[in-house]
């Protein structure tokens, strides 16, 4: 059975979504829900998204909750000592090695970017965080995702957010 392709992202109120390489909020509503969806599964991710993670992973002395992490990297040599981590060279090549029920794109920009163009992607685990937070990166255009499968409104530290599920 084709895996479901699910994206998770949060986006400011014009679709950022990063500045300087990190994510420019803090959310632990968030983060506590990005660890529930990744918990035990796979995902794909770029290189840079990749490195973020790891630092603040590092930082925390948590241990990174999926199964497997696919980095797309054009790096031929990439390595990396954890166990739970193998290197692609494209989508492709991640989706074909991430064979699961449901399979989590955490970008970043140019990951989503290229999964959006890809035409792939079935369903959107969104974040609308209120605000513009003066990314230098940003979600593509996500319109066609018009199904609200479910919604829930948060706010912390007078940061109001929203979580959507979204499909075509
Ligand atoms: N708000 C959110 O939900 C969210 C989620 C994720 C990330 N972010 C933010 O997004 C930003 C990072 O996004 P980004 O677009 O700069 O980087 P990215 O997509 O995470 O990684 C880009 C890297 O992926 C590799 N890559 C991309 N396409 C490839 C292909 N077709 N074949 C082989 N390798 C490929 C390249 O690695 P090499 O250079 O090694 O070849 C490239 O430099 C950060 O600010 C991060 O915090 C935000």
């Amino acid at each position: 059975m084709k895996p479901r392709i699910s994206l998770i992202v949060a986006v400011d109120s014009i679709n950022g979504i990063g500045k300087k390489g990190k994510i420019p909020w803090h959310i632990k509503e968030d983060l506590v829900r990005l660890k529930n969806l990744t918990k035990g599964r796979i995902v794909i991710l770029g290189r840079k998204t990749y490195e973020s993670m790891v630092w603040y992973y590092d930082r925390s002395g948590r241990p990174m909750p999926a199964k497997l992490y696919i980095v797309i990297t054009h790096d031929e040599e990439h390595k990396t000592a954890r166990e739970n981590v193998k290197t692609a060279h494209s989508l492709d090549e991640a989706l074909e090695n991430g064979q699961d029920e449901e399979v989590f794109i955490l970008g970043g920009a140019q990951i989503f970017q290229q999964a959006i163009d890809m035409g792939i992607v079935d369903r959107l685990y969104l974040t609308q965080v209120e605000g513009d937070f003066n990314c230098d990166t940003f979600f593509p255009d996500y319109s066609e995702f018009k199904k609200v499968l479910s919604e829930k409104n948060g706010e912390e530290n007078v940061i109001k957010y929203k979580f959507l599920v979204l499909e075509k």
